[in-house]
Formats: structure tokens, C-alpha cells, sequence
């Protein structure tokens, strides 16, 4: 059996992550990595359990893997979230012949191992407290070469009502800051130009050391010291613990990008409360207030579920006009899917027939995506610096990078390539991307 290891993510950035700690841990035990599904004799599958059709594609992936097995000698595995909340179901699928959850990944050379000596299947879903996986650098294989996520927390203690991450991710702890700013640096040094720190809760991130806490505020600037022209991204914040500190420290630092992730998820207090997001529609202004009066040009992006246990069509209305009220540049957007184990799941019946759901969805994509396109109408005629991330998909002479903001830009490549800074105006929109004419290179010294 070939030693080459194909991994497939799905799900968030964090399984992104993860994929890349599980490759180094496997590439340190002798693993080689595969391009392909057709060459690996290992495949495996990282993810996601937040939403049923998540979880409903890795089946369809689960089998296609199958036909794979029926040909010659693979191995299958399914790891992180999913892999966390089905466990030992998982094994009843005929492809799969190896189960392991978030904080078990140190074991699998020892799981590979054992199933190359015989073993019929190996399972480990044991969540811990303490893993972070801190000393592992994980072995980049999505990369651009340019941008970067690096996580610098695991877990979750915040039990919104609906959610399954605090089950298939564990309790929430925070990693060592040295460790990141470490692994921010080494990338850096290797030629990457952003880096985007990752949390289920940043705001909540703590490091207890001897001479002092430090708190997300202090991570964020001792990342965005490491070079003027190294940029900084975080998410994603929580509207209930999102401190003005972080937000100065925002505004302080030019390269800490001016873009902030807050979902509010509903702009009804009845179902802010019934989800448990501890803060109501009034803090959730405030803070948007806050953050519009200290970084004016920040762009805010949200989530927003619609359809949740007993929302009336009202509480649906109320949710619109908290978007028409903010304008979000962007939102992602879903429909409420009752997941196992959850609080919700055991205490309110899903009970918004699932038409009613589609249609509050499509009312609330339809409004946002009129709302994006006039944020981007808003840009045409500005400047804005871009990080060059590549080539354009859709023509090989244009190419795309993003403002501090997020937003997508497209333009003639000119003698710019990945990596630089550009300076580009706005010519025209889409409710995506921004079309652009190239200026000249910004240097940072
Ligand atoms: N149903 C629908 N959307 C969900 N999210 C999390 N759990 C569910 C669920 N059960 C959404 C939330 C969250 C985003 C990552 O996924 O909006 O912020
Ligand atoms: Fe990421 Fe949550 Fe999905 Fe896990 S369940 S992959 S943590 S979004």
C-alpha cells in the first residue's frame, strides 16, 4: 500500500488548519503527501457536523471512496467534527476503517499503524482540555503562499442553544501566544504576507502567565509587530465580548486589516435569548456604534440564521431591519438545521415548516445581496491598497487580491505578482468583487 496521504477538508478555515497540523504530524511519522485520491493509499476526510447537509456530502464522498476501495489497498478515515459526532456510527460505513476526533491527532501514525499490522478499525473520539497541538507546524498544502491561518484557540464554551461545535470540539482553551507569534514569524520569513488568526470566540482568548494575562488585544499586537507589511485578520468575534480594546488596537495598527466578523445571528432579543447569545439587538448596535466611531472605514460582516425555533414572522421582519439598520458589506446566511445533542434539539421543536424557513432565506439573501452590491457601489472611484494574492480565475491577465476590508478586488496584472502590495481603484461592482485599474506598488519601508 502506497504511504501517500490525501486529505480532503470541509467545513470552516479551522478544518483547514487542522488538515495542514495532521499532515505534519504524518509527514513526521514518514507519510508522504499524495496530489490525489487516486494515488494516496491513505485518504482521509476532515469534517464539518454544523449544518445536516454538511455532514450529508461526506456520505456522498464516503462512498465514492468506496468504489476506490473495491479497485486496490486504501485506507479511509474520517476525522474532526463529523467524525466527533457520529464516532462509532462512522465505522458502519463499509469505506471506513478509521475514526478520529479534533484532539486526537497525535495518535494517528500510531492507528495508521496499527491497522497496516491487522488491526479491523480504529477509533479514538476522546475530546481533551488541554490540546492545542502548540509545537506542531503545520505542513501548509492549500496554500497560495501568501495568506495564512493560524488557530490560537480549540473549543468552545459558549452553548448557544443550536449549536453542536462545544460538543464536537470540546471546552475552549486558548494557545500559547508565543507559539503563534513563532509560527506567524516562521511564515513570514518563508514569504506569506497575511495571517489570519483563528477562534471559535476570539474575544475570549487568555493566556495566564506568571508575569501577566494576555488577553486577544495583546496577541493581536504582538502579531502585527512582526512586520509592517505582514497583515493581520481575526475571527471570529463575539458581539457579547468584543472589547473597545480590541477595537483600538484595530485602529492602532495599520496593518491589522479593518474588517470585523460579528455575527449576530437574529435581530429579535425573544430569539437573541432563546439561542443564548448573551447580549441583546441594543448591545449589538452598540457595539457597532463603537466600532463605526473608532474605524470609520471598517468593514463588518455577519451570520445570520433564519427560521430558528418559534420565530415569528415579526421576529423575521426584525432581523431585516437590523440589516438595513447596520449594512453589512457581506453576510452568510442559512437556514435553521436542528442538530443532534444540542440544547435546542432537546428542548424546542424545530417547528417553522421548512418552506416558511427557504422563503425568510431567500428574503434575507435577496435584501443582502442588494446591500452588498450598493457597499460596493459606495467603493467605485476610491483607492485601496491590495495584498496580490494570484492569478484571476476567469482570465490569467488579470489578477486578485483583497483590501483591508476583505473585499475581492480584479485587475490587470501589469508587473505586479503575488505577494506585492498594489494600489488599484475601483472602476465597477459586482454585490462580490470590486473591478479595479492598477496603480503603482506600495513598499512598507
Ligand atoms: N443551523 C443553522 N446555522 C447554524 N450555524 C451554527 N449552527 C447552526 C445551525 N444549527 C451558523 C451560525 C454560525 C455559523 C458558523 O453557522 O450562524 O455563526
Ligand atoms: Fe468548523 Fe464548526 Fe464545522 Fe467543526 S462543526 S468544521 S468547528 S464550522
Amino acid at each position: 500500500m502506497s504511504s501517500k496521504v490525501f486529505i480532503e477538508t470541509y467545513g470552516c478555515q479551522m478544518n483547514v488548519y487542522d488538515s495542514e497540523l495532521v499532515m505534519s504530524i504524518l509527514t513526521r511519522a514518514g507519510y508522504e503527501t499524495g496530489s490525489s485520491l487516486e494515488e494516496a493509499g491513505i485518504i482521509l476526510v476532515n469534517t464539518c457536523s454544523i449544518r445536516e447537509n454538511a455532514e450529508q456530502r461526506v456520505f456522498g464522498r464516503l462512498d465514492r471512496f468506496l468504489q476506490e476501495k473495491k479497485k486496490r489497498s486504501v485506507t479511509v478515515g474520517v476525522l474532526g467534527c463529523m467524525a466527533e459526532h457520529l464516532k462509532e456510527k462512522l465505522l458502519e460505513h463499509p469505506a471506513v476503517d478509521l475514526v478520529a476526533g479534533p484532539d486526537t491527532y497525535r495518535r494517528l501514525p500510531e492507528m495508521l499503524g496499527n491497522l497496516c499490522a491487522g488491526a479491523k478499525s480504529q477509533i479514538d473520539v476522546l475530546l481533551s482540555k488541554e490540546e492545542t497541538y502548540a509545537d506542531i507546524l503545520p505542513v501548509k498544502t492549500t496554500d497560495d503562499g501568501i495568506t495564512a491561518f493560524i488557530s490560537i484557540m480549540r473549543g468552545c464554551n459558549n452553548m448557544c442553544t443550536y449549536c453542536i461545535v462545544p460538543y464536537v470540539r470540546g471546552r475552549e482553551r486558548s494557545r500559547d501566544p508565543f507559539t503563534i507569534v513563532q509560527e506567524a514569524r516562521g511564515l513570514y520569513e518563508k514569504g506569506f504576507r497575511e495571517i489570519n488568526l483563528l477562534g471559535q470566540n476570539v474575544d475570549s482568548y487568555l493566556w495566564r502567565a506568571a508575569d501577566g494575562d494576555i488577553s486577544f488585544a495583546d496577541l493581536l499586537k504582538m502579531t502585527a509587530e512582526i512586520a509592517p507589511d505582514l497583515r493581520v485578520r481575526f475571527s471570529t468575534s463575539h458581539p457579547k465580548d468584543m472589547s473597545d480594546d480590541v477595537i483600538s488596537v484595530m485602529a492602532e495598527y495599520p496593518n491589522i486589516c479593518k474588517h470585523i466578523h460579528l455575527p449576530v445571528q437574529s435581530g429579535s432579543d425573544r430569539m437573541l435569548s432563546k439561542m443564548n447569545r448573551k447580549y441583546d439587538r441594543a448591545r449589538y448596535m452598540d457595539r457597532i456604534h463603537k466600532i463605526r466611531e473608532i474605524i470609520p472605514d471598517a468593514a463588518i460582516t455577519t451570520d445570520v440564521i433564519a427560521g430558528f425555533c418559534t420565530e415569528t414572522e415579526e421576529e423575521h421582519k426584525m432581523t431585516m431591519s437590523l440589516m438595513e439598520e447596520v449594512r453589512f458589506d457581506s453576510a452568510f446566511m442559512f437556514q435553521y438545521s436542528e442538530r443532534p445533542d444540542t440544547l435546542a434539539s432537546r428542548h424546542f421543536p424545530d417547528d417553522i415548516p421548512l418552506p416558511v424557513k427557504t422563503r425568510r432565506l431567500n428574503e434575507i439573501i435577496e435584501l443582502q445581496n442588494g446591500i452588498s452590491l450598493e457597499c460596493n457601489r459606495k467603493h467605485i472611484g476610491q483607492t485601496f491598497t491590495v495584498l496580490v494574492e494570484g492569478t484571476s480565475k476567469r482570465n490569467k491577465d488579470e489578477l486578485f487580491g483583497r483590501t483591508s476590508g476583505n473585499k475581492v478586488c480584479i485587475f490587470p496584472a501589469g508587473e505586479f505578482k503575488a505577494g506585492d502590495y498594489a494600489e488599484v481603484t475601483v472602476t465597477g461592482c459586482t454585490s462580490a468583487t470590486l473591478i479595479c485599474s492598477a496603480g503603482r506598488r506600495v513598499n512598507h519601508d
